[in-house]
Protein backbone atom coordinates (compact mmCIF):
# COMPACT_ATOMS: atom_id res chain seq x y z
CA UNK A 1 0.00 0.00 0.00
CA UNK A 2 1.27 3.60 -0.64
CA UNK A 3 2.20 6.19 1.84
CA UNK A 4 -0.62 8.37 0.32
CA UNK A 5 -3.09 5.66 0.56
CA UNK A 6 -2.95 5.03 4.23
CA UNK A 7 -3.86 9.14 4.75
CA UNK A 8 -7.11 8.36 3.65
CA UNK A 9 -8.70 11.59 5.49
CA UNK A 10 -8.09 13.64 2.04
CA UNK A 11 -7.27 17.54 4.18
CA UNK A 12 -4.55 15.67 5.74
CA UNK A 13 -2.36 14.71 2.73
CA UNK A 14 -0.93 18.33 2.67
CA UNK A 15 0.67 17.47 5.94
CA UNK A 16 2.92 14.99 4.41
CA UNK A 17 5.99 16.20 4.48
CA UNK A 18 10.05 15.36 5.53
CA UNK A 19 11.36 14.97 8.71
CA UNK A 20 13.95 17.24 8.09
CA UNK A 21 10.94 20.07 8.26
CA UNK A 22 8.72 18.36 10.88
CA UNK A 23 11.51 18.11 13.44
CA UNK A 24 11.79 21.54 13.06
CA UNK A 25 8.37 21.49 14.96
CA UNK A 26 10.65 20.26 18.16
CA UNK A 27 12.45 23.12 19.98
CA UNK A 28 14.68 23.16 23.15
CA UNK A 29 13.11 22.64 26.51
CA UNK A 30 9.96 21.11 25.17
CA UNK A 31 8.10 17.65 26.40
CA UNK A 32 7.84 15.52 24.12
CA UNK A 33 5.61 12.52 24.54
CA UNK A 34 6.37 9.49 22.19
CA UNK A 35 4.38 6.73 21.19
CA UNK A 36 5.94 2.75 22.25
CA UNK A 37 5.93 0.34 25.22
CA UNK A 38 8.51 -2.07 24.72
CA UNK A 39 10.34 -2.00 21.28
CA UNK A 40 7.34 -1.95 19.71
CA UNK A 41 5.29 0.95 18.13
CA UNK A 42 7.71 3.66 18.49
CA UNK A 43 8.86 7.07 16.45
CA UNK A 44 11.82 5.84 14.16
CA UNK A 45 12.66 8.48 11.57
CA UNK A 46 11.73 11.93 13.95
CA UNK A 47 13.88 10.67 16.66
CA UNK A 48 16.92 9.92 14.28
CA UNK A 49 16.11 13.20 12.96
CA UNK A 50 16.22 14.90 16.44
CA UNK A 51 19.86 13.41 17.03
CA UNK A 52 21.08 14.31 13.80
CA UNK A 53 19.96 17.86 14.99
CA UNK A 54 21.88 18.12 18.15
CA UNK A 55 24.96 16.18 15.87
CA UNK A 56 24.97 19.42 13.75
CA UNK A 57 25.27 21.71 17.18
CA UNK A 58 22.14 22.86 17.54
CA UNK A 59 21.18 22.65 21.48
CA UNK A 60 17.70 19.98 22.20
CA UNK A 61 17.65 19.06 25.80
CA UNK A 62 13.98 17.67 26.26
CA UNK A 63 11.58 15.88 28.30
CA UNK A 64 10.32 12.55 26.83
CA UNK A 65 7.44 10.48 28.05
CA UNK A 66 6.52 7.03 26.29
CA UNK A 67 4.36 4.25 27.21
CA UNK A 68 7.11 2.67 28.95
CA UNK A 69 10.52 1.13 27.24
CA UNK A 70 11.22 1.67 23.42
CA UNK A 71 13.78 1.16 20.89
CA UNK A 72 17.09 2.09 20.73
CA UNK A 73 16.17 4.15 17.63
CA UNK A 74 14.63 6.80 20.21
CA UNK A 75 15.95 5.76 23.73
CA UNK A 76 19.27 5.16 22.20
CA UNK A 77 20.07 7.93 19.48
CA UNK A 78 18.39 10.44 22.22
CA UNK A 79 20.57 9.67 25.25
CA UNK A 80 24.03 8.97 22.92
CA UNK A 81 23.12 12.77 21.18
CA UNK A 82 22.55 13.96 25.12
CA UNK A 83 19.18 14.81 24.32
CA UNK A 84 17.51 13.73 27.22
CA UNK A 85 17.05 15.80 30.21
CA UNK A 86 14.13 14.00 31.99
CA UNK A 87 12.70 11.12 31.19
CA UNK A 88 9.46 9.01 32.41
CA UNK A 89 8.14 6.57 32.85
CA UNK A 90 10.53 3.30 32.32
CA UNK A 91 13.19 2.41 30.00
CA UNK A 92 15.52 -1.17 29.06
CA UNK A 93 18.28 1.07 26.97
CA UNK A 94 21.91 0.75 27.81
CA UNK A 95 22.56 4.47 27.09
CA UNK A 96 19.72 5.61 28.53
CA UNK A 97 20.29 3.58 31.68
CA UNK A 98 23.72 4.99 32.09
CA UNK A 99 22.63 8.46 31.63
CA UNK A 100 20.18 7.90 34.22
CA UNK A 101 23.16 6.37 36.54
CA UNK A 102 25.62 9.20 35.80
CA UNK A 103 23.21 11.61 36.82
CA UNK A 104 22.46 13.20 33.69
CA UNK A 105 19.36 11.79 32.93
CA UNK A 106 16.58 12.56 35.87
CA UNK A 107 14.40 9.65 35.70
CA UNK A 108 11.08 9.14 37.15
CA UNK A 109 9.74 5.97 37.48
CA UNK A 110 6.27 5.05 37.41
CA UNK A 111 3.36 2.65 37.75
CA UNK A 112 2.77 2.25 34.20
CA UNK A 113 -1.08 2.18 34.94
CA UNK A 114 -0.53 5.69 36.65
CA UNK A 115 1.43 7.51 33.96
CA UNK A 116 -1.65 8.57 31.93
CA UNK A 117 -3.66 9.73 34.79
CA UNK A 118 -0.46 12.04 35.97
CA UNK A 119 -0.61 13.11 32.40
CA UNK A 120 -4.07 13.84 32.33
CA UNK A 121 -4.04 15.51 35.63
CA UNK A 122 -0.82 17.76 33.85
CA UNK A 123 1.45 16.65 37.13
CA UNK A 124 4.32 16.12 34.46
CA UNK A 125 3.53 19.80 32.67
CA UNK A 126 1.90 20.35 29.49
CA UNK A 127 2.76 18.14 26.55
CA UNK A 128 4.13 20.50 23.81
CA UNK A 129 4.33 17.73 20.85
CA UNK A 130 2.92 14.08 20.43
CA UNK A 131 4.95 12.07 18.18
CA UNK A 132 3.47 8.69 17.17
CA UNK A 133 3.59 5.77 15.19
CA UNK A 134 0.88 4.95 13.21
CA UNK A 135 -0.28 2.58 9.86
CA UNK A 136 -3.22 4.89 8.95
CA UNK A 137 -5.27 7.61 9.15
CA UNK A 138 -8.60 6.68 8.75
CA UNK A 139 -11.16 8.82 6.91
CA UNK A 140 -12.54 10.43 10.11
CA UNK A 141 -8.88 11.26 11.04
CA UNK A 142 -8.98 9.11 13.62
CA UNK A 143 -5.11 7.37 14.34
CA UNK A 144 -4.10 3.52 14.02
CA UNK A 145 -1.50 2.69 15.93
CA UNK A 146 0.86 0.56 15.10
CA UNK A 147 2.15 -2.85 17.12
CA UNK A 148 1.76 -1.15 20.43
CA UNK A 149 -0.91 1.52 22.07
CA UNK A 150 0.62 2.36 25.41
CA UNK A 151 -0.67 5.98 26.55
CA UNK A 152 -0.54 7.29 22.60
CA UNK A 153 -3.94 7.78 23.27
CA UNK A 154 -3.74 10.05 26.07
CA UNK A 155 -0.72 11.55 24.70
CA UNK A 156 -2.86 12.60 21.79
CA UNK A 157 -5.64 14.09 23.72
CA UNK A 158 -3.30 16.44 25.85
CA UNK A 159 -0.91 17.19 23.57
CA UNK A 160 -0.56 20.48 21.62
CA UNK A 161 0.54 19.28 18.53
CA UNK A 162 0.53 15.92 16.86
CA UNK A 163 3.62 14.58 14.46
CA UNK A 164 2.37 11.04 12.99
CA UNK A 165 4.65 9.01 11.43
CA UNK A 166 3.44 6.62 9.04
CA UNK A 167 5.42 3.51 9.09
CA UNK A 168 5.15 1.79 5.60
CA UNK A 169 7.18 -1.26 7.28
CA UNK A 170 4.30 -2.12 9.64
CA UNK A 171 1.93 -4.14 7.73
CA UNK A 172 -1.77 -1.92 7.14
CA UNK A 173 -3.53 -4.76 8.26
CA UNK A 174 -2.89 -4.20 12.05
CA UNK A 175 -5.56 -1.96 11.47
CA UNK A 176 -8.59 -4.17 13.55
CA UNK A 177 -6.36 -5.54 16.28
CA UNK A 178 -6.82 -2.35 19.02
CA UNK A 179 -9.52 -1.07 20.85
CA UNK A 180 -9.27 2.40 22.46
CA UNK A 181 -11.39 3.37 25.67
CA UNK A 182 -10.87 5.72 27.11
CA UNK A 183 -10.97 6.04 30.95
CA UNK A 184 -13.02 9.23 32.41
CA UNK A 185 -11.69 11.62 35.20
CA UNK A 186 -12.77 11.37 38.80
CA UNK A 187 -15.57 11.62 40.94
CA UNK A 188 -17.19 11.01 37.07
CA UNK A 189 -15.24 7.77 36.28
CA UNK A 190 -17.16 4.92 35.18
CA UNK A 191 -16.73 1.91 35.61
CA UNK A 192 -14.72 -0.12 33.28
CA UNK A 193 -17.16 -2.19 31.09
CA UNK A 194 -14.45 -5.27 30.52
CA UNK A 195 -16.30 -8.30 32.08
CA UNK A 196 -14.03 -10.85 30.06
CA UNK A 197 -10.49 -10.74 28.31
CA UNK A 198 -11.96 -10.71 25.14
CA UNK A 199 -13.98 -8.20 25.42
CA UNK A 200 -14.02 -4.88 23.04
CA UNK A 201 -15.32 -1.93 24.62
CA UNK A 202 -13.62 0.59 22.34
CA UNK A 203 -12.71 2.12 19.16
CA UNK A 204 -9.89 0.48 16.62
CA UNK A 205 -8.69 4.19 16.14
CA UNK A 206 -7.66 6.60 18.18
CA UNK A 207 -9.62 9.92 17.83
CA UNK A 208 -7.68 13.09 16.76
CA UNK A 209 -8.48 16.70 16.03
CA UNK A 210 -7.42 17.41 12.57
CA UNK A 211 -6.18 20.62 13.17
CA UNK A 212 -4.21 19.18 15.91
CA UNK A 213 -1.85 17.45 13.54
CA UNK A 214 0.58 19.56 12.39
CA UNK A 215 2.94 17.27 10.39
CA UNK A 216 2.88 13.78 8.90
CA UNK A 217 6.34 11.89 8.08
CA UNK A 218 6.83 8.45 6.96
CA UNK A 219 9.23 5.96 7.79
CA UNK A 220 9.94 2.61 6.62
CA UNK A 221 11.60 0.47 9.77
CA UNK A 222 10.64 -2.28 11.48
CA UNK A 223 10.65 -2.48 15.22
CA UNK A 224 14.01 -2.97 16.62
CA UNK A 225 13.13 -6.26 18.80
CA UNK A 226 15.65 -8.38 20.37
CA UNK A 227 16.39 -11.56 20.08
CA UNK A 228 14.34 -13.80 23.17
CA UNK A 229 17.16 -15.18 25.45
CA UNK A 230 17.64 -19.04 25.02
CA UNK A 231 15.82 -20.74 28.24
CA UNK A 232 18.69 -22.45 30.52
CA UNK A 233 18.13 -25.03 33.04
CA UNK A 234 17.30 -22.76 36.04
CA UNK A 235 15.13 -20.55 34.02
CA UNK A 236 13.50 -24.17 32.76
CA UNK A 237 13.29 -25.62 37.30
CA UNK A 238 11.26 -22.20 37.87
CA UNK A 239 9.07 -22.84 35.08
CA UNK A 240 8.76 -26.19 36.50
CA UNK A 241 8.03 -25.78 39.64
CA UNK A 242 4.92 -22.85 38.83
CA UNK A 243 3.60 -25.42 36.72
CA UNK A 244 3.28 -28.19 39.70
CA UNK A 245 1.90 -25.65 41.92
CA UNK A 246 -0.95 -24.17 39.65
CA UNK A 247 -1.22 -27.92 39.14
CA UNK A 248 -1.57 -28.44 42.94
CA UNK A 249 -3.94 -25.17 43.12
CA UNK A 250 -6.31 -26.87 40.72
CA UNK A 251 -6.61 -30.23 42.94
CA UNK A 252 -7.15 -28.08 45.88
CA UNK A 253 -10.50 -26.60 43.91
CA UNK A 254 -8.45 -23.19 44.31
CA UNK A 255 -7.72 -22.73 40.28
CA UNK A 256 -10.23 -23.52 37.54
CA UNK A 257 -8.72 -26.14 35.40
CA UNK A 258 -7.93 -23.52 32.23
CA UNK A 259 -6.33 -21.45 35.57
CA UNK A 260 -7.50 -17.92 35.71
CA UNK A 261 -5.94 -15.19 32.85
CA UNK A 262 -2.30 -14.73 32.85
CA UNK A 263 0.44 -12.11 32.75
CA UNK A 264 3.80 -12.20 32.34
CA UNK A 265 6.56 -9.66 33.22
CA UNK A 266 9.45 -9.00 31.22
CA UNK A 267 12.87 -10.51 31.14
CA UNK A 268 14.91 -14.32 29.97
CA UNK A 269 12.74 -16.28 33.22
CA UNK A 270 9.48 -14.26 32.16
CA UNK A 271 9.57 -15.71 28.72
CA UNK A 272 10.62 -18.84 29.54
CA UNK A 273 8.15 -19.58 32.03
CA UNK A 274 5.45 -18.29 29.43
CA UNK A 275 7.24 -21.07 26.64
CA UNK A 276 6.75 -23.75 29.52
CA UNK A 277 2.80 -23.86 29.26
CA UNK A 278 3.07 -24.90 25.68
CA UNK A 279 4.05 -28.54 27.26
CA UNK A 280 1.38 -28.38 30.11
CA UNK A 281 -1.51 -30.32 30.20
CA UNK A 282 -3.27 -26.87 30.53
CA UNK A 283 -5.83 -25.78 27.89
CA UNK A 284 -7.84 -22.76 26.96
CA UNK A 285 -5.83 -20.55 28.51
CA UNK A 286 -6.41 -16.41 28.35
CA UNK A 287 -3.72 -13.96 29.01
CA UNK A 288 -4.52 -10.79 30.41
CA UNK A 289 -1.04 -8.89 30.37
CA UNK A 290 0.81 -5.89 29.04
CA UNK A 291 3.47 -7.30 26.65
CA UNK A 292 2.61 -9.92 23.89
CA UNK A 293 5.68 -11.90 22.90
CA UNK A 294 6.79 -14.93 21.14
CA UNK A 295 5.69 -17.37 23.40
CA UNK A 296 2.43 -15.68 23.72
CA UNK A 297 2.27 -16.50 19.91
CA UNK A 298 3.41 -20.36 20.31
CA UNK A 299 0.72 -20.78 22.45
CA UNK A 300 -2.12 -19.59 20.60
CA UNK A 301 -0.49 -21.67 17.36
CA UNK A 302 -0.40 -24.56 19.74
CA UNK A 303 -3.87 -23.88 20.31
CA UNK A 304 -3.13 -23.43 24.33
CA UNK A 305 -4.06 -20.03 24.06
CA UNK A 306 -7.58 -19.22 23.09
CA UNK A 307 -7.42 -15.25 23.92
CA UNK A 308 -4.33 -12.75 24.58
CA UNK A 309 -4.83 -9.16 25.52
CA UNK A 310 -1.75 -7.01 26.08
CA UNK A 311 -0.89 -2.86 24.90
CA UNK A 312 1.87 -4.33 22.85
CA UNK A 313 3.34 -7.10 20.42
CA UNK A 314 6.80 -7.74 21.48
CA UNK A 315 7.85 -10.16 18.81
CA UNK A 316 11.58 -10.98 18.20
CA UNK A 317 13.49 -10.67 14.65
CA UNK A 318 13.27 -13.86 13.91
CA UNK A 319 9.18 -14.43 14.82
CA UNK A 320 8.29 -11.00 13.03
CA UNK A 321 7.81 -12.27 9.37
CA UNK A 322 5.62 -14.90 10.97
CA UNK A 323 3.40 -12.50 12.89
CA UNK A 324 2.70 -10.51 10.05
CA UNK A 325 1.94 -13.33 7.84
CA UNK A 326 -0.71 -14.93 10.15
CA UNK A 327 -1.88 -11.45 11.17
CA UNK A 328 -5.60 -12.06 10.86
CA UNK A 329 -5.51 -15.39 12.55
CA UNK A 330 -3.65 -13.44 15.56
CA UNK A 331 -6.59 -10.79 15.16
CA UNK A 332 -9.05 -13.10 15.78
CA UNK A 333 -7.49 -13.86 19.08
CA UNK A 334 -5.58 -10.86 20.59
CA UNK A 335 -6.50 -7.15 21.26
CA UNK A 336 -4.16 -4.50 22.38
CA UNK A 337 -5.71 -1.80 24.73
CA UNK A 338 -4.19 1.35 26.27
CA UNK A 339 -2.00 0.92 29.04
CA UNK A 340 -4.83 2.68 30.99
CA UNK A 341 -6.64 -0.49 30.51
CA UNK A 342 -4.11 -3.74 30.20
CA UNK A 343 -2.95 -2.47 33.51
CA UNK A 344 -6.03 -0.76 35.20
CA UNK A 345 -6.06 -2.31 38.50
CA UNK A 346 -9.71 -2.15 38.72
CA UNK A 347 -9.77 -5.15 35.47
CA UNK A 348 -6.92 -6.72 37.16
CA UNK A 349 -8.67 -7.41 40.18
CA UNK A 350 -12.19 -8.47 38.26
CA UNK A 351 -10.90 -11.07 35.91
CA UNK A 352 -8.38 -12.31 38.56
CA UNK A 353 -5.38 -11.81 36.97
CA UNK A 354 -2.19 -14.42 37.76
CA UNK A 355 0.41 -12.08 37.47
CA UNK A 356 4.70 -13.56 37.44
CA UNK A 357 6.79 -10.88 37.65
CA UNK A 358 10.23 -11.23 37.75
CA UNK A 359 12.16 -9.75 40.89
CA UNK A 360 16.47 -8.72 41.49
CA UNK A 361 16.02 -9.37 45.09
CA UNK A 362 13.60 -11.06 47.57
CA UNK A 363 14.59 -10.90 51.12
CA UNK A 364 13.59 -13.70 53.86
CA UNK A 365 10.20 -12.06 54.36
CA UNK A 366 8.76 -11.59 51.04
CA UNK A 367 9.44 -8.34 50.16
CA UNK A 368 10.91 -7.74 46.68
CA UNK A 369 13.23 -5.53 44.50
CA UNK A 370 13.05 -5.48 40.62
CA UNK A 371 14.23 -1.92 40.18
CA UNK A 372 17.61 -1.27 42.09
CA UNK A 373 21.18 -3.22 41.81
CA UNK A 374 22.68 -3.07 45.26
CA UNK A 375 20.53 -0.16 45.87
CA UNK A 376 21.56 2.36 43.94
CA UNK A 377 21.75 1.50 40.22
CA UNK A 378 18.67 1.79 38.36
CA UNK A 379 18.38 -1.05 36.36
CA UNK A 380 15.22 -0.63 34.29
CA UNK A 381 12.15 0.64 36.51
CA UNK A 382 8.76 -0.97 38.13
CA UNK A 383 7.10 -0.76 34.66
CA UNK A 384 3.72 -2.91 35.09
CA UNK A 385 5.01 -5.10 37.43
CA UNK A 386 3.41 -3.06 40.55
CA UNK A 387 0.11 -2.77 38.78
CA UNK A 388 -0.31 -6.26 38.45
CA UNK A 389 1.29 -7.76 41.61
CA UNK A 390 -0.81 -5.53 43.94
CA UNK A 391 -4.00 -6.52 42.01
CA UNK A 392 -3.68 -10.20 41.13
CA UNK A 393 -5.61 -12.81 42.18
CA UNK A 394 -2.18 -14.62 42.80
CA UNK A 395 1.18 -12.69 42.91
CA UNK A 396 4.44 -14.81 41.67
CA UNK A 397 7.86 -13.20 41.63
CA UNK A 398 10.45 -15.28 40.03
CA UNK A 399 14.15 -15.07 40.31
CA UNK A 400 17.39 -17.34 40.12
CA UNK A 401 18.74 -17.71 43.55
CA UNK A 402 22.48 -16.43 42.79
CA UNK A 403 23.23 -13.42 40.31
CA UNK A 404 26.85 -13.21 39.11
CA UNK A 405 27.85 -16.34 38.47
CA UNK A 406 27.18 -17.10 41.54
CA UNK A 407 28.66 -14.86 43.58
CA UNK A 408 25.56 -12.90 44.67
CA UNK A 409 22.79 -14.36 46.44
CA UNK A 410 18.89 -12.90 44.86
CA UNK A 411 17.32 -13.95 48.66
CA UNK A 412 19.21 -11.58 51.05
CA UNK A 413 18.20 -10.90 55.16
CA UNK A 414 16.46 -7.02 53.82
CA UNK A 415 16.55 -5.51 50.29
CA UNK A 416 18.62 -3.11 49.03
CA UNK A 417 15.32 -0.77 47.49
CA UNK A 418 11.38 -1.66 48.17
CA UNK A 419 9.38 -2.27 45.00
CA UNK A 420 6.90 -4.73 46.36
CA UNK A 421 6.03 -5.12 49.94
CA UNK A 422 5.21 -8.40 51.47
CA UNK A 423 1.33 -7.85 51.12
CA UNK A 424 1.58 -8.07 47.31
CA UNK A 425 3.90 -10.87 47.00
CA UNK A 426 2.05 -14.96 47.23
CA UNK A 427 4.57 -16.63 46.33
CA UNK A 428 8.32 -16.67 45.91
CA UNK A 429 9.99 -18.76 42.96
CA UNK A 430 13.92 -19.90 42.34
CA UNK A 431 15.26 -22.76 40.34
CA UNK A 432 15.28 -24.30 44.28
CA UNK A 433 12.16 -24.42 44.90
CA UNK A 434 8.71 -22.39 45.42
CA UNK A 435 7.71 -20.74 48.95
CA UNK A 436 4.09 -20.19 49.33
CA UNK A 437 3.62 -17.33 51.60
CA UNK A 438 -0.05 -17.03 51.59
CA UNK A 439 -1.39 -16.78 54.97
CA UNK A 440 2.36 -17.01 56.95
CA UNK A 441 3.91 -14.82 59.67
CA UNK A 442 7.23 -12.92 58.72
CA UNK A 443 8.95 -15.80 61.00
CA UNK A 444 7.12 -18.62 59.00
CA UNK A 445 7.66 -16.51 55.76
CA UNK A 446 11.85 -16.38 56.29
CA UNK A 447 11.54 -20.37 57.24
CA UNK A 448 10.36 -20.82 53.86
CA UNK A 449 11.99 -19.07 51.70
CA UNK A 450 15.59 -19.65 53.37
CA UNK A 451 14.23 -23.42 53.50
CA UNK A 452 12.72 -23.28 49.98
CA UNK A 453 14.54 -20.63 47.73
CA UNK A 454 17.87 -20.24 48.54
CA UNK A 455 20.84 -21.48 47.15
CA UNK A 456 23.30 -23.91 49.19
CA UNK A 457 25.98 -21.99 49.15
CA UNK A 458 23.85 -18.75 51.24
CA UNK A 459 21.37 -20.42 53.00
CA UNK A 460 24.36 -20.71 56.04
CA UNK A 461 24.52 -17.17 56.07
CA UNK A 462 21.16 -16.68 55.82
CA UNK A 463 19.81 -18.71 58.59
CA UNK A 464 22.49 -17.27 60.65
CA UNK A 465 21.08 -13.78 60.19
CA UNK A 466 17.49 -14.89 60.61
CA UNK A 467 18.61 -16.57 64.06
CA UNK A 468 20.85 -13.56 65.50
CA UNK A 469 18.48 -11.43 64.33
CA UNK A 470 15.70 -13.27 66.25
CA UNK A 471 17.87 -13.56 69.27
CA UNK A 472 19.23 -10.01 69.55
CA UNK A 473 16.44 -7.80 67.78
CA UNK A 474 14.56 -5.38 70.30
CA UNK A 475 11.54 -5.92 67.97
CA UNK A 476 10.93 -9.46 67.24
CA UNK A 477 7.21 -9.59 64.54
CA UNK A 478 9.80 -9.25 61.82
CA UNK A 479 13.33 -9.36 63.51
CA UNK A 480 16.25 -7.19 61.57
CA UNK A 481 19.54 -6.24 62.51
CA UNK A 482 20.23 -3.50 60.50
CA UNK A 483 23.90 -2.54 60.64
CA UNK A 484 24.27 -6.66 59.43
CA UNK A 485 21.90 -5.97 56.89
CA UNK A 486 24.34 -2.82 55.58
CA UNK A 487 27.44 -5.36 56.05
CA UNK A 488 25.85 -7.29 53.32
CA UNK A 489 24.92 -4.92 50.74
CA UNK A 490 28.05 -3.49 51.70
CA UNK A 491 30.78 -6.22 50.56
CA UNK A 492 28.83 -5.60 46.97
CA UNK A 493 29.09 -1.97 46.53
CA UNK A 494 32.74 -2.31 47.77
CA UNK A 495 33.81 -5.13 45.89
CA UNK A 496 31.65 -5.57 43.29
CA UNK A 497 31.18 -9.44 42.97
CA UNK A 498 32.80 -10.40 46.03
CA UNK A 499 30.31 -13.18 48.06
CA UNK A 500 28.90 -11.21 50.78
CA UNK A 501 29.74 -11.70 54.09
CA UNK A 502 27.89 -11.16 57.17
CA UNK A 503 28.56 -12.11 61.14
N1 LIG B 1 22.29 -8.55 42.48
C1 LIG B 1 23.04 -7.89 41.58
N2 LIG B 1 22.79 -7.93 40.25
C2 LIG B 1 21.76 -8.68 39.83
C3 LIG B 1 20.94 -9.39 40.72
C4 LIG B 1 21.24 -9.31 42.10
N3 LIG B 1 20.51 -9.95 42.99
N4 LIG B 1 20.00 -10.05 40.01
C5 LIG B 1 20.19 -9.75 38.72
N5 LIG B 1 21.26 -8.92 38.62
C6 LIG B 1 21.80 -8.38 37.38
C7 LIG B 1 22.16 -9.47 36.39
O1 LIG B 1 23.44 -10.00 36.64
C8 LIG B 1 22.10 -8.71 35.08
O2 LIG B 1 23.26 -7.92 34.98
P1 LIG B 1 24.02 -7.69 33.58
O3 LIG B 1 23.04 -6.90 32.75
O4 LIG B 1 25.24 -6.93 33.98
O5 LIG B 1 24.27 -9.07 33.05
C9 LIG B 1 20.92 -7.76 35.31
O6 LIG B 1 20.78 -7.63 36.73
C10 LIG B 1 19.60 -8.29 34.75
O7 LIG B 1 19.41 -9.59 35.24
P2 LIG B 1 18.73 -10.74 34.36
O8 LIG B 1 18.78 -12.00 35.16
O9 LIG B 1 19.32 -10.75 32.99
O10 LIG B 1 17.29 -10.15 34.34
P3 LIG B 1 15.99 -10.43 33.52
O11 LIG B 1 16.20 -10.25 32.06
O12 LIG B 1 15.34 -11.69 33.95
O13 LIG B 1 15.11 -9.19 34.07
C11 LIG B 1 14.38 -7.64 35.75
C12 LIG B 1 14.89 -9.06 35.43
C13 LIG B 1 13.91 -7.63 37.20
C14 LIG B 1 15.49 -6.62 35.54
C15 LIG B 1 13.19 -7.33 34.77
O14 LIG B 1 12.22 -8.34 34.90
C16 LIG B 1 12.54 -5.99 35.07
O15 LIG B 1 12.99 -4.96 34.59
N6 LIG B 1 11.45 -6.00 35.89
C17 LIG B 1 10.75 -4.79 36.30
C18 LIG B 1 9.69 -4.41 35.34
C19 LIG B 1 8.64 -5.47 35.16
O16 LIG B 1 8.54 -6.41 35.93
N7 LIG B 1 7.85 -5.33 34.13
C20 LIG B 1 6.86 -6.31 33.76
C21 LIG B 1 5.52 -6.02 34.29
S1 LIG B 1 4.28 -6.56 33.19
Amino acid sequence: MKACERVRERSLKGKIMFVEDAVKLITDGMTVACSGFTPAGYPKALPQALAHKAKKGQKVKLTVITGASTGDELDGELARGKIIKKRYPYQTNNDCRAGINSGEIDFCDIHLSHLPQFIKYGYLGNIDVAVVEAVAITEDGGIVPSTSVGATNVFIQKAEKVIVEINLAQPAELEGIHDIYNVGDPPFREPIPLRKVSDRIGLPYIPCPKDKIAAIVLSQKKDSTNKVADIDKDARLIAGHIMDFLEFEIKKGRLPKNLLPLQSGVGSVANAVLANFKESNFENLQIYSEVLQDAVLDLIDAGKVSFASGTSFTISPSKLDHFYRNLNTYKRRAILRPQEISNNPEVIRRLGVIAMNTAIEVDIYGNVNSTHIAGSGMMNGIGGSGDFARNAALSIFTTKSVAKNGEISSIVPMVSHHDHTEHDVHVVVTEQGLADLRGLSPKERARQIINKCAHPDFKDQLWDYYREASFFSRYKHTPHLLNKVFEWHENFLKYGRMRPKVG
